[in-house]
């Protein structure tokens, strides 16, 4: 936490509470890319999230990704929502979904246009933080495509690493902190890790991409997961390290890779967003999402993500891969990670060797399969590709 200068623009957030712990909810871009922009599956799911429990165990945020609006802007100026998928407009959704005790959030992009190619809100920032708030919007999730390089006209997507993307975030942050009604707005930042957003994020929003896109495949988590446990120090009440949208519940990983993508997320204090189509969620995958405890440790208001330890004789981090020994303090304990990638294992761990331990005996749970024990040590079979979380209680 050292690492953080904290800006006047952070001290005002912070008064305002918001963001103090990761956001929970749904997002439609994992369901159906831009097929999922619509009323029907935002309010679908705002009524899921109460059908299923959801919304008991803390899921809030019902976000709309890309693809919502119209691809022109009308006569004004203005973003249209598209009439084909918002028949009775974005007000009146978000009343709803207000009135269901839950939020709204909705996607924009830096740049001239979205990453699926309809209007960015580049020279519309003000205009479009007005519209936004007129409607009652949350939170808002900016891209970064079609945004300046180093060649006309801005493509679609620039990895230039000497372009600096903070200008256009700023921008957007200052136009949703100059419209009345946005001051209760979560801001997103989604540059993908460009210039290292994770040292100046916190200034700007209240989490921040850190990777590129989870694509729904194990390479994804892995590659998110990895770059998470190098960067752990950034996060923190009021502005997160977002390591993407989830892909639980979409039939696309086996059920121990849930298992280790939901766990690790979690325990990294990475908002937590299902990109799921509840109407056909798997059993398995809701109570993986609806684990009580691992939202807990979550949403714990220390705020601080779980880092990599390794225990003596244990080999070294590999870079690009989940390193097995994850441990972050709790504001009563300490939670642990251990993970087996790439084959089943043993892992044990004596707790004086764990950051924020001493030697001695503790009371600990594994919270996915609720076994509970104490003693001055763990030790558990994890099967591949699996992880077990352990709460050590301190106090
Ligand atoms: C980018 C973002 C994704 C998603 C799509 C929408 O790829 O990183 O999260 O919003 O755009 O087009």
């Amino acid at each position: 936490m050292a690492s953080l200068a904290r800006s006047m623009d952070l001290e005002r957030r912070l008064n305002d509470s918001l963001g103090l712990t990761p956001h929970l909810g749904w997002s439609s871009w994992n369901v159906a890319q831009c097929d999922a922009a619509s009323e029907k599956y935002a309010l679908e799911t705002a009524n899921k999230f109460i059908e299923l429990g959801l919304k008991d165990v803390g899921y809030e945020y019902v976000n709309i990704d890309d693809c919502w609006s119209t691809r022109e802007r009308d006569e004004s100026g203005n973003l249209v929502p598209d009439p084909s998928k918002w028949p009775n407009g974005i007000k009146a959704v978000v009343d709803q979904i207000h009135d269901m005790g839950l939020k709204f959030g909705l996607y924009g992009c830096a740049g001239e246009l979205t990453c699926a190619s309809f209007p960015g809100s580049w020279g519309h920032e003000i205009q479009d933080a007005e519209l936004i708030a007129s409607w009652g919007v949350d939170f808002w999730k900016h891209d970064n495509c079609f945004t300046p390089c180093t060649s006309e006209p801005f493509p679609q997507t620039c990895w230039e690493g000497s372009i600096d993307t903070r200008p256009w975030y700023g921008t957007m942050r200052d136009a949703i902190l100059s419209v009345k009604d946005s001051k209760e707005m979560l801001f997103n930042l989604c540059n993908w890790g460009r210039n290292e957003v994770w040292t100046w994020g916190y200034d700007y929003g209240h989490s921040w991409r850190i990777e590129g896109d989870n694509w729904g495949d194990w390479e994804s988590v892995v590659r998110i997961g990895a770059k998470a446990s190098e960067i752990p120090e950034y996060s923190g009440p009021g502005g997160f390290n977002d390591l993407d949208m989830l892909f639980v519940g979409n039939g696309v990983l086996t059920e121990p890779q849930e298992r280790l993508h939901f766990g690790l997320w979690a325990i990294a204090k990475s908002p937590l967003v299902i990109g799921a189509d509840l109407n056909a969620l798997p059993e398995s995958s809701l109570k993986i999402l609806s684990n009580k405890d691992i939202i807990d440790v979550n949403q714990d208001p220390l705020g601080i993500a779980a880092g990599i330890f390794q225990p003596p004789n244990a080999p070294g981090p590999v870079r690009g891969e989940i390193y097995p020994y994850w441990a972050g303090p709790l504001s009563d304990g300490v939670v642990i990670g251990l993970v087996s990638a790439n084959r089943a294992g043993t892992l044990s761990v004596n707790f004086a060797d764990v950051p924020g331990l001493e030697g001695g005996s503790y009371n600990w749970k594994e919270l996915y399969t609720g076994e509970e024990g104490t003693g001055e040590s763990i030790s558990f079979n994890v099967a591949e590709n699996d992880i077990a979380i352990v709460k050590v209680t301190t106090s």
